[in-house]
């Protein structure tokens, strides 16, 4: 594959229309993991409440890069590749844990957690036999720095240089209402936290959605055979006095914030292969919830969340689509 190539001619109809060969071919997944996921773009990795003491250590992915996430002993955040400088293991092989340092089980190579090495096992042999040459420097080594930035509690990174800061990235207007919408919660003091991002405005500007049945399934007390039979599942009331109360978000390139009713949460993707990707959520409430705020948001899980009923429709029909342009 040559750079600059050409892989897809796009038809001349517009970004509306996507060519079937992008959801299959191998060459442009690959160009995507290198262009994208390897390239100038921020991605979100975590939460700063999944690392909320010092020690604290995640794994998340960037495309299918592994990379690791920690709070440092100086309350520091930190991000690396999750590959051993030594013959490329996992590091961190759980999907959380609390230490003081980064060790890989394969040769003990030992990293603090800003990804430094600080000591390899038998460096100087066994009985005078074996060991690194003489020369060798640990301070020459350690594990692939990865570019950390955080928002209002939301952890991305890049493997780029070049990649603008965060607040440029995002732009100023998903900034403003990711800003406005966590009304001074901060994760990392272990609240609990709300994101939206006004749908309305774009409903009114688009017709399509006016009169559209986005779903063919409709689900509640009087929708004939897609009635409930738990009805109690749609129970919510109004959180916040906007009158907003359905806002799916993306940025690009792997994370939605959603918020459907009172169903707060985060969702990232994970390219697995040309066919698979793997879908992460995070489901949040705030702290000051009642129990029976509490009992509702799980509830209303069920309907979007990773096995809610409009979630796996959505899954559903994704699968279909892929298995249907196989080869277009
Ligand atoms: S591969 Fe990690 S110490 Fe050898």
């Amino acid at each position: 594959m040559e750079a600059g190539e050409v892989l897809v001619r796009w038809p001349e109809e517009g970004v509306a229309r996507v060519p079937f060969q992008v959801f299959s071919d191998r060459e442009i997944y690959e160009r995507e993991q290198q262009r994208i996921f390897r390239g100038p773009v921020w991605q979100f990795l975590c939460i700063e409440q999944d690392i909320p003491q010092p020690g604290d250590v995640v794994t998340s992915w960037m495309g299918e890069t592994p990379v690791i996430v920690a709070r440092d002993h100086d309350g520091a955040i930190h991000a690396m590749v999750n590959r051993c400088a030594h013959k490329g293991a996992l590091v961190a092989l759980k999907s959380r844990d609390s230490v003081k340092h980064l060790t890989c089980v394969y040769h003990a190579w030992s990293y603090r957690l800003d990804g430094s090495l600080r000591s390899i096992a038998f460096q100087k042999g066994v009985n005078g036999k074996g060991g690194m040459p003489e020369d060798f420097d640990v301070s020459a080594h350690r594990l692939q720095p990865v570019r950390v930035q955080t928002f209002c509690g939301l952890v991305f990174g890049t493997l780029s240089d070049e990649t603008p800061p965060l607040g440029e990235f995002l732009g100023p207007r998903m900034s403003a209402f990711i800003e406005r919408n966590y009304g001074g919660i901060v994760l990392s003091d272990r609240k609990w936290h709300h994101i939206s991002y006004s749908k309305r405005a774009t409903f009114n500007l688009d017709k399509e959605y006016l009169t559209a049945e986005v779903h063919s399934a409709k689900y509640g007390a009087k929708h004939g055979d897609s009635a409930l039979e738990g009805p109690e599942l749609l129970d919510a009331w109004e959180e916040f006095d906007d009158g907003i109360t359905h806002s799916i978000q993306t940025v690009f390139p792997n994370v939605v914030f959603q918020f459907t009713l009172n169903s707060l949460a985060i969702r990232f993707f994970v390219p697995k292969g040309v066919d698979k990707t793997e879908l992460m959520w995070i489901f949040l409430g705030y702290e000051r919830d009642t129990p029976e705020q509490s009992a509702m948001r799980i509830m209303q899980s069920n309907l979007t969340g990773a096995a809610g009923l409009v979630a796996l429709e959505d899954g559903c029909i994704n699968e279909f689509v892929q298995r249907g342009t196989v080869g277009g």
